[in-house]
């Protein structure tokens, strides 16, 4: 039987922000429009506290909560929404890097009054260079903020988008009155009660209609139709291919605390954004419709109880449908693996499900077999792409620091490196371990979960590192790429895919190799 009609309705996606943009917030009454919960507060936010960056309780709440809220789905007008979620916290990134690989689309939260900040500009530049479709939702409307109009320049400038508004605000802060809906040409008035039934929209298909004055009074209405006037005659109109397409991103305005402007966000959602995707793997481009079974692990989760040391990888499915209990070829290793009690998500919950559908997440408990990046099928031989690392941007040497583990220590940092938590690199010179992260939270972390979890304790030496770069010789054979080696020896290592990677101490020596041996590449990212 085919598949489309479950492939057609499923919407997988990630919200991403800057921390305290009301992620969490706008996720929350999310899930409170489709039903999944019942109240606010029910979503907690995984973001970690300023100050708490020592505090290992709090990491391990963390973890917990991340667990909970790796995948939020629910059920929105026979509609099925797959919530990602997507770490906050600068230190976690990678994480959300990753996690970026199995959205087909994302909503971004900007504060209105914040405007651009700096990790948006990271998160979207990822989403850019993988044309992944963009829905803009400037929150906090309730509050005084940047003009609409700066703010809509701001985001194309910063993010590079092609920006067109499909709701307006009318006024701001104090003088917020409601939102005009440019996609359904009506109006939303704004009372302010988070508890207000938002179903009594008006309908004002024409601006000129003098009831507008009368619901805003005249001066708001008159800036409204002039403000209407400039969006129609100043952004392109709305076309869902070039959104699909990665060329043109909707912006919509609202409160997400207000509960206010996000019906309308979500009820445009479901229309525009895309069903699951194709995607590229080694060997050739992989539809959804296809028969076979194919999906491909993002996020490895270990079990937060030591005494059962399993792990919940999560799959996304690509294409085929999923089954419980069927043998599947783990590519990587070449062998058919089966799972019994495979994971499916639900707003708070987690179930085993017998059947799974492309855009859906499982959960696989693991207990040791995969690692992030790994591709499950049918038993076709095919891996999927775009899982890269990025230079981390802090380096460490690491030492056993009790001799009589050194075997948990070396399990540990193996399975921690494939959960994604950091990654370690071997120097050629002397075989010596390097752990490099993008925050330096990591280390504590590491140390603390190599205790609790495997019974090994290390310490840490510090490198002096800037950057990490994957190398790329034109010719291996070449006189060039043997001088290279040999000058470099000092500072060259091995990922953990034995790939070669040189780690520049300084942006200056990094700007004279690269002058020095033009012959060869050097990459930021583990896939070129
Ligand atoms: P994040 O996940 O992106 O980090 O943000 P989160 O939703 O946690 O929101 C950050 C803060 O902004 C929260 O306040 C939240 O209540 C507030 N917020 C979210 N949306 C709106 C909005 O539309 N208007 C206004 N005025 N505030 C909003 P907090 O004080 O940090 O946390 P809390 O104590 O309220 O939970």
């Amino acid at each position: 039987m085919s598949n489309i009609k479950e492939i057609n309705r499923r919407r997988t996606f990630g919200i991403i922000s800057h921390p305290d943009a009301g992620k969490t917030t706008l996720t929350e009454k999310l899930l409170l429009f489709g039903g999944a919960i019942q109240e606010a507060g029910a979503v907690k936010s995984n973001k970690i506290k300023k100050g708490a960056t020592s505090d290992f309780m709090e990491i391990e709440r963390q973890r917990g909560i991340s667990v909970a809220t790796s995948v939020l789905a629910f059920e929105y007008q026979n509609i099925k929404i797959n919530i990602l979620d997507t770490p906050g916290h600068k230190d976690f990134a990678e994480d959300t890097f990753r996690t970026l690989t199995a959205v087909d689309s994302v909503i971004v939260v900007i504060d209105v009054a914040k405007g651009v900040e700096e990790q948006t500009e990271k998160l979207v530049e990822v989403c850019r260079m993988r044309n992944i479709p963009i829905i803009v939702f400037i929150n906090k409307l309730d509050r005084e903020g940047k003009d609409a109009f700066d703010l809509l320049d701001e985001i194309e400038q910063k993010l590079h988008l092609k920006v067109t508004p499909l709701s307006f605000p009318i006024g701001m802060g104090y003088d917020f009155k409601g939102i005009y809906n440019l996609w359904e040409k009506n109006i939303n008035l704004f009372t302010g009660d988070p508890r207000k039934d938002i179903e009594d929209t008006i309908e004002i298909n024409d601006l000129s209609n003098p009831e507008l004055d009368d619901l805003i009074g005249e001066k708001a209405a008159e800036k409204l139709r002039e403000e209407i006037e400039l969006v129609e005659s100043v952004y392109p109109d709305f076309e869902k291919e070039s959104y699909q397409g990665g060329e043109l991103q909707p912006v919509f305005f609202g409160s997400a605390l207000n509960n206010f402007g996000v019906r309308e966000l979500l009820d445009c959602f479901v229309e525009i954004a895309p069903s699951p995707r194709p995607k590229e793997s080694d060997t050739r481009l992989v539809k959804p419709t296809e028969k076979d079974f194919t999906g491909f692990v993002f996020k490895i989760h270990a079990n937060m109880d030591p005494k059962h040391r399993d792990r919940l990888a999560f799959v996304k499915i690509v294409s085929g449908k999923f089954e419980r209990n069927v043998p599947y070829l783990h590519v990587r290793h070449g062998k058919n693996l089966r799972f019994s009690s495979p994971n499916a998500f639900f707003a708070e919950k987690k179930e085993v499900v017998d059947v799974s559908y492309p855009g859906d997440i499982v959960g696989l408990h693991d207990t040791g077999n995969f690692k992030i990046g790994d591709t499950l099928t049918s038993g076709e031989e095919l891996n999927y792409k775009g899982i890269p690392s990025f230079s981390p941007e802090h380096f460490r040497y690491i030492n056993n620091a009790d001799p009589m583990k050194s075997k948990q220590l070396e399990k540990g940092i193996d399975q921690l490196m494939d959960e994604g938590v950091a990654q370690l690199f071997k120097l050629e010179l002397n075989g010596r371990k390097v752990i490099g992260t993008v925050g330096a939270l990591q280390f504590e972390v590491i140390q603390y979960r190599l205790e609790h979890e495997y019974g090994a304790k290390c310490s840490y030496e510090n490198l002096n590192v800037h950057k990490a770069c994957w190398v790329e010789p034109s010719d291996p054979k070449n006189e060039e790429f043997a001088d290279f080696k040999r000058v470099k020896n000092k500072f060259l290592a091995k990922d953990k895919r034995g790939q070669l990677v040189f780690l520049a101490d300084s942006a200056f020596s990094l700007q004279m190799t690269q002058q020095k041996y033009p012959s060869i590449k050097f990459h930021f990212t583990s896939e070129f």
